[in-house]
């Protein structure tokens, strides 16, 4: 939990954000201080450590985004800190608004863990409990929105890391109908009775292998005032896990796969954060869920589907789901009439590939202003976007010998094909993000921690935020 305080009782676990060369801070004795400002000329990151107490400083000398991330990596170190010297409280001063609340965002989504499958929860739980704010520059509405932002980084986390036994298609349905009920937002859930009456074909094929029903969550809010606005429509990839199907994956490029449902935990939270932070707009989210499984009546290699908007696909590889269930869920986001779509999606290991974990992959035939535009939030929030080409010579791979389009392109820019792929889905301004390599982390990797890291959620929060208020 993050809080504005006004009065400091007896901070013990401080951390101090500061320029390096003044350093005004009663709290602070003058040869402490004298000390942080001989350390800070060469170090971002300096400590003091006491029995009584625990001070922490971080050197930012100006507010680029650069600069902001490595406020929040740390404000990270920071938290670390103060767990393993067992503080409860973190007391954060400074005099930049924009700075503090960077280590405050640091601290805060560092001290995120997943648990519930160990024993011995209790014993394993970090000690630290409160991020305590003391600065007159920071508005209350920011520490507000930190906090819902910050509990919707956890939430996508958590549903994430969550193995598939567990959390499976139903299992993901009552989650998100139970966050939503905290929000005025309404939720409709298509089974598979509709979704197989509306002809979702991708989405059904997918989910032939499956003992458990596919489902559409259509989620929506809109603002007093916003109703008869054309939506912001997001979509998630809602793979609840990935076995390539009959194109098994093969030795551990399984291993993770239950994580193909980032693209849903991000949409559904950020959806979750604008409806729960009431932002001045109209939002939809669908998200396509059903796991990618062997079985009786599997799709196989050379299978012909027909998708919701009467494409037909041959199918001629079973691991490239996540364009057919996306498919579907596009073409049904169009009958909303969308000022803009944006899907998150972990879709390609080409993605991964091609830049690793530093960016999320982002391409699409939005306006030039749209796309820079997130570009610019994205890499204020520490998630990037590295922007791909889109190129309609993309399409050409995809023609198929018997069918409107094949799901399969060359090796080359899989990235790429599959976000032409799903162009064909879609008659809105779109953008796709692919973020297979940003989702996952196998080792901790600074504040995103390790498994599922929620990138993308803040993200779209700040893109929503801003793009609303333009309009
Ligand atoms: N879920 C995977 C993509 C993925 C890979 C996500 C690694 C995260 C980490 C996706 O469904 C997939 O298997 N894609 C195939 C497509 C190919 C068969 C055209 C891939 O990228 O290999
Ligand atoms: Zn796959
Ligand atoms: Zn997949």
């Amino acid at each position: 939990m993050i809080k504005k305080i006004d009065r400091v009782e007896e901070a013990t676990c401080i951390l101090v954000i500061t320029d390096g060369k003044t350093f005004d801070n009663s709290v602070v004795t003058a040869d402490e201080q004298r000390y942080f400002l001989e350390a800070l000329e060469e170090q971002e990151f300096a400590f003091l450590k006491s029995p009584s107490r625990l001070i922490m400083v971080v050197k930012a000398e100006d507010q680029t985004d650069e600069t902001v991330e490595k406020v929040r990596r740390n404000a990270a170190k920071a938290g670390d800190s103060a767990n393993a010297n067992n503080y409860k409280t973190i007391t954060i001063y400074g005099e930049e608004a924009k700075l503090v609340l960077a280590a405050a965002e640091g601290v805060a989504l560092n001290n995120y863990q997943f648990l519930p499958y160990f024993s011995d929860q209790d014993k394993r739980s970090n000690s630290l409990k409160e991020v305590c704010i003391y600065s007159q520059a920071v508005a209350e509405e920011e520490v507000e929105k930190l906090n819902i932002l910050t509990t919707a980084v956890w939430s996508a986390r958590d549903m994430v890391n969550m193995p598939v036994i567990s959390f499976n298609t139903t299992e993901f349905v009552a989650r998100v109908k139970e966050m939503m009920a905290s929000s005025d937002a309404s939720v409709e859930v298509l089974d598979k009775a509709q979704i197989t009456a509306l002809g979702m074909g991708g989405l059904l094929g997918v989910n032939l292998g499956s003992t458990v029903p596919p489902a559409m969550i259509k989620l929506e809010y809109a603002a007093k005032g916003c109703e008869e606005q054309k939506p912001l429509v997001l979509v998630g990839k809602g793979v609840l896990y990935d076995t390539g199907g009959y194109n098994l994956k093969p030795g551990n490029y399984m291993s993770g796969m239950k994580s193909d449902m980032s693209g849903a935990a991000v949409v559904a939270n950020a959806f979750w954060s604008v409806a729960k932070a009431k932002l001045p707009t109209r939002i939809i989210t669908l998200i396509p869920l059903t796991d990618n499984r062997i079985g009786d009546n599997a799709l196989v290699s050379g299978d012909v589907i027909k998708m919701y908007n009467g494409k037909t696909v041959e199918v001629l590889n079973t691991d490239a789901e996540g364009r057919l269930i996306l498919a579907d869920a596009l073409s049904y986001a169009d009958t909303f009439h969308p000022a803009l779509v944006i899907d998150a999606a972990t879709l390609t290991g080409a993605a991964e590939r091609a830049i690793g974990k530093y960016a999320i992959v982002g391409m699409g035939n939005a306006d030039e202003a749209t796309m820079q535009h997130l570009k610019k939030v994205a890499a204020a929030t520490g998630e990037r976007i590295a922007e791909f080409p889109f190129w309609d010579d993309y399409k050409e791979v995809l023609k198929s010998e018997i069918a409107d389009l094949k799901n399969l392109g060359e090796i080359n820019a899989g990235m790429i094909t599959a976000g032409k792929f799903l162009e064909h889905f879609t008659e809105s301004p779109y953008i796709h993000l692919d973020i297979a390599g940003v989702s996952f982390t196998d080792k901790k990797e600074s504040y995103r921690g390790s498994g599922g890291t929620g990138v993308g959620v803040r993200t779209l929060f700040d893109f929503v935020s801003e793009w609303s208020n333009k309009r």
